[in-house]
């Protein structure tokens, strides 16, 4: 298998990233550019420049685990409202309580001052919402190789110059350098894309020595109207200009098994979306190689297999944990959006050169033989094998694994409702094959390194 660039994949699934935020796509590759440009001029060193452009990349990948908290205390559409919180100074009192009492209003509530100061305490509070994007991103970028110190970055990236930063109030240079860039250049980002670049300087002149480090702030504040930058910026949403911007070519080349344990990782990441799928992707992937084995399925076949399924549902992350985690029933546009996930995941695996070849089957996970499913409402044999094979695995898993508010079923229970739509629903040898195995399958949820699964030996 050859070798890629790892910066082209991160910089693509960076993009994933971005739709869980409610960001305007490209947010983390702008906040890239912005990073790398404002670390060249601190006289950074290329080693530092590397581990803080993957950080930057990844620096919401924990940002998942805190969606379904969120849209719970507001009873809200957390994209929104992470989208909104983005322009608020939260360190002053009054700025956050009017971002909890405008998000109230817009989410259909009426405007209540008890209510609203109790949320907004409530979110203040919470250690979910403010600890899992730091902390669970930072563990993330780990677990894909990068060094401390770009996980470091992660981890202390909404950290304030003034100490009233979270999770660890840490101040002025107990903060890691790189942090203090990557802080200042998320925020200038949001403002320069959703209000312009003098608007943004205006927050970091306001912002500086409170939230950002006087030295960074001085940089970004530094760049004349005329620089290039703010075109290479709005080229930024574009994964590629982004890709090419690796400051560290020792960093570029890559193999198989980093696109392997990149593929653990945004299951991780895809799966702490809502509080009812822990493990699905890595257990869907799990089941999908067992029966592609039992159908025959040589390795090449059993290795796409297994990353399809870790990435099924990627596109979850473009949909609203308020939806995804919504205890009734559905509203028909609710549905229509939760659908949508398919067609994400189409979209992201996609524009991945080496993850492109895979994304057909993923996104056909909905499908049914009958032709009745989703996105595309293929039927019979236009629905890729790898579709036909997550579909079983799929339902399998969503009805056997415990969920917070009830144990999975039992196996046997399973499959006789999985029968019943033999050949409308499911494919008939992919069903078979799993009737065959299911009772003899490893326990739900062991490290994917514990399995059967064939992965390349390269790391
Ligand atoms: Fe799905
Ligand atoms: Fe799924």
């Amino acid at each position: 298998m050859p070798a890629f660039s790892r910066s082209e994949i991160v910089a693509a699934l960076s993009h994933a990233l971005d739709l869980t935020e409610g960001q305007v796509e490209g947010h983390a590759g702008r906040t890239c550019v912005l990073g790398m440009r404002l670390a060249e001029d601190l006289g950074v060193a290329p080693a530092d420049r590397a581990a803080l452009y993957y950080a930057v990349l990844l620096k919401d990948s924990g940002c998942s685990s805190s969606a379904a908290r969120m849209s719970q205390i507001f009873g809200a559409d957390d994209l929104a409202l992470k989208r909104a919180g983005k322009l608020v100074d939260w360190t002053r009192p009054s700025a956050a309580l009017r971002y909890v009492a405008g998000s109230l209003v817009e989410a259909g509530g009426l405007l209540n001052a008890r209510h609203t100061l109790r949320v907004a305490l409530e979110f203040a509070r919470d250690e979910v919402v403010v600890d899992a994007r730091c902390e669970r991103g930072a563990q993330i970028v780990a677990q894909l190789g990068f060094p401390p110190s770009a996980a470091d970055t992660v981890r202390c990236l909404d950290e304030h110059w003034d100490g009233k930063g979270r999770p660890r109030r840490l101040s002025g240079e107990e903060i890691p350098p790189l942090a203090r860039i990557a802080c200042l250049s998320q925020t200038a980002e949001v403002f320069v894309t959703s209000l312009g670049r003098d608007a943004a300087r205006r927050m970091v002149r306001k912002r500086r020595g409170r939230w950002f480090s006087p030295e960074v702030a001085d940089a970004f504040l530094a760049i004349p109207d005329a620089d290039p930058i703010w075109e290479h910026l709005a080229e930024a949403h574009d994964p590629g200009v982004v890709a090419r911007m690796e400051p560290d070519p020792e960093h570029e080349e890559a193999h198989d098994g980093h696109l392997d344990r990149i593929a653990e990782a945004f299951a991780q990441v895809i799966d702490a979306k809502s509080s009812y799928t822990f493990n699905h992707s890595t257990a869907v992937a799990e089941y999908a190689v067992a029966i592609g084995r039992a159908l025959g399925e040589d390795d090449a076949g059993l290795l796409a297999l297994r990353r399809a399924g870790l990435l099924h549902d990627i596109g979850k992350l473009g949909v609203s944990s308020a939806i995804l985690d919504k205890a009734g029933r559905l509203t028909d546009e609710e549905f229509a959006q939760v659908r949508m996930h398919a067609r994400f995941t189409e979209e992201i695996l996609g524009r991945i050169s080496l993850l492109a070849e895979i994304a057909p089957a993923a996104a056909s996970h909905h499908e049914r033989i009958d032709g009745g499913g989703y996105h595309r409402g293929l039927r019979g044999d236009a629905i890729p094998q790898g579709g036909r094979i997550l579909a079983v695995a799929d339902v399998f898993d969503a009805l056997t694994a415990d969920r917070p508010y009830r144990a999975g079923m039992p196996i046997a229970d399973a499959l006789a409702i999985m029968r019943s739509d033999r050949g409308t629903a499911f494919w008939p040898p992919a069903l078979d094959a799993l009737c065959d195995i299911a009772h003899g399958l490893p326990p739900r949820g062991e490290p994917a390194g514990a399995s059967p699964i064939p992965r390349t030996a390269a790391a």
